[in-house]
């Protein structure tokens, strides 16, 4: 990989040298037409992407850092890239914020705004933006912290860096918060190969003690990664709170390969106790597709917004670098609100996209109160076609044994959305999806239990050009799919096997383009 990288950035020095213009000649040039290219979710213009990091919002608007590899499309020079956004649809590229420096690579982190200026960086009437992220060098990990006092248009890496440093190989992405009852900064970051995570604290996000850790626990047949910590109302009851911490596992997720799970229980600024569970080795899963990885919060949301957010990676390291996209590959989840609901098996995270992305509804149709009769029933000729679409469905099973939706189907190509009767599961079935022998562990079925609610089942998916994205139930169960259709494969149709079935009613949106509308 390194080598691979190497070359590249030496090929493009040489033709700079010897062809002006070459650098914009020698690569293709960024349209955001390309035909797997996501039309609104982010993703870079050129080259590598994966986790998302930093994420924080400050003065009006929602930072979007990660990783970045700006010289090639497959991963290396780990940097972190960046883009603003000032409604979460829209985003703007900024310049890379923390480049890859003496060999040192900037690995996955947070950011943080710093109110108090405990730092030092800034002041307290322009509070500095402080990321903290891991210096990744071949068998040394530590934690680094840089900073902006420019709304992170520009930053400065400390002279002390790093400024946690326990001597190990694998020791990273931090998970920095301000926790209020002791006005102290915590720390949550992972050992991935002890499937651990372990808590520090700081007054000043330069020094930090270690305070406890926690794990092994849930699933731990991969490393632990990208851990997150943050506290949500039960129920909406701002009185009833419990503190979730989300860790990442790679291989052995739910779908196979790299995937997300989360402990819910309590966190007393020094010591996080998980009580969702009988079992230890009991893991609860983020998302039951093969698509969504090391999610993070967004820091600093302003009060009056009440709501927690996050972003995770759209992509597996199973396959990550052979998805079939030029020139740039991955591309982030949408935007999901966070929440804790009651359910028949404890305290569980529930996740609902944010309602901004209303602002892309275009074309809408509707169907009410219509029977499924077995069979596949194209829905083209009612005007329900496309490549970028949201669309919210009601299903009565009645008889059927599976009932749903078939998106981006043409010529051999389907991907299914539907839900499993008597296997009370909803699934995205993409085994004839479109491009996929460029990784063997790519194309398949991925279930999630979903209990059928007065013998119905609610579907709000995100289709976009080479992705779906399923919240079933009000989004307690959710499942992530990248699918890389032809551009021409843009029937919808609705389906009942085993006996038939009833829409109860189904909305459906064409979408904008985020990059072209404006
Ligand atoms: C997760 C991860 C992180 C690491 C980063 C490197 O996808 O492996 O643990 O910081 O990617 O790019």
């Amino acid at each position: 990989m390194t080598s691979y990288s190497r070359r590249h950035v030496f090929v493009l020095v040489v033709l700079l040298m010897t062809v002006p213009g070459a650098l914009v000649h020698a690569q293709h040039t960024p349209t955001y037409t390309e035909p797997q290219r996501p039309q609104f979710h982010f993703s870079p213009a050129m080259n590598w992407m994966n986790d998302p990091n930093g994420l924080v919002y400050y003065d009006g608007e929602y930072h979007l850092f990660y990783q970045h590899n700006p010289y090639g499309i497959q991963w290396g020079h780990m940097s972190w890239g960046h883009a603003v956004s000032t409604d979460l649809v829209h985003w703007t590229h900024l310049p890379v914020a923390v480049p890859e420096t003496d060999g040192i690579m900037a690995f996955s982190g947070s950011a943080v705004v710093d109110h108090n200026n405990t730092s030092g960086f800034g002041t307290v009437d322009n509070p500095p933006m402080v990321a903290i992220y891991t210096g990744h060098q071949a068998g040394h990990q530590a934690q680094h912290i840089a900073y902006s006092t420019d709304r992170g248009r520009t930053w400065t890496l400390y002279d002390d860096n790093p400024v946690l440093d326990i001597d190990r190989a694998n020791f990273r992405d931090p998970n920095v918060l301000w926790y209020a009852p002791e006005e102290k900064w915590v720390m949550v970051v992972a050992l991935p190969n002890d499937h651990k995570v372990q808590f520090y604290e700081s007054s000043n996000l330069k020094e930090w003690s270690l305070m406890s850790t926690f794990g092994p626990a849930g699933a731990t047949s991969g490393i632990w990664e990208c851990p997150d910590l943050f506290q949500l109302p039960v129920d909406g009851n701002p009185n009833d709170t419990r503190w979730v911490l989300q860790v990442d596992l790679n291989p052995g997720s739910i779908a196979g390969g790299s995937g997300g799970q989360y402990f819910v229980g309590a966190f007393d600024g020094t010591t996080f106790t998980r009580t969702d569970a009988a079992e230890p080795d009991e893991a609860n899963w983020v998302d039951y597709g093969k698509d969504f990885y090391a999610a993070i919060d967004w820091a600093n949301l302003p009060d009056a917004d009440g709501r927690h957010l996050w972003v995770g990676w759209m992509n597996n390291w199973q396959y990550a670098q052979d998805i079939p996209t030029y020139p740039w590959r991955s591309a982030q989840s949408i935007p999901r609100t966070l929440a804790l609901r009651s359910t028949g098996d404890g305290v569980r995270l529930v996740q609902h996209p944010v309602r901004e992305l209303h602002a892309l509804r275009d074309i809408h149709n509707r169907i009410a109160d219509r029977s499924i009769p077995e069979g596949t029933h194209l829905l083209g000729s009612e005007g329900i076609t496309g490549r970028s679409m949201e669309i919210v469905a009601e299903f009565e099973v009645g008889t059927a044994d599976e009932v749903g939706l078939k998106v981006r189907m043409g010529g051999t190509e389907e991907t299914l959305v539907a839900y499993d009767v008597r296997a009370e599961e909803v699934f995205v079935d993409r085994s004839r999806s479109g491009a996929d022998a460029f990784s063997a562990a790519f194309a398949g079925r991925h279930d999630g239990p979903l209990p059928l609610e007065n013998g119905r089942v609610k579907l709000h998916l995100f289709v976009d050009w080479s992705s779906v994205e399923v919240f079933a139930n009000e989004g307690h169960t959710v499942i992530t799919d990248r699918i890389f259709p032809a551009p021409e494969s843009q029937d919808v149709a609705l389906y009942a096997e085993g006996g038939a079935a009833r829409l109860v009613a189904m909305d459906v949106w064409n979408l904008r383009s985020i990059w072209r509308q404006r």
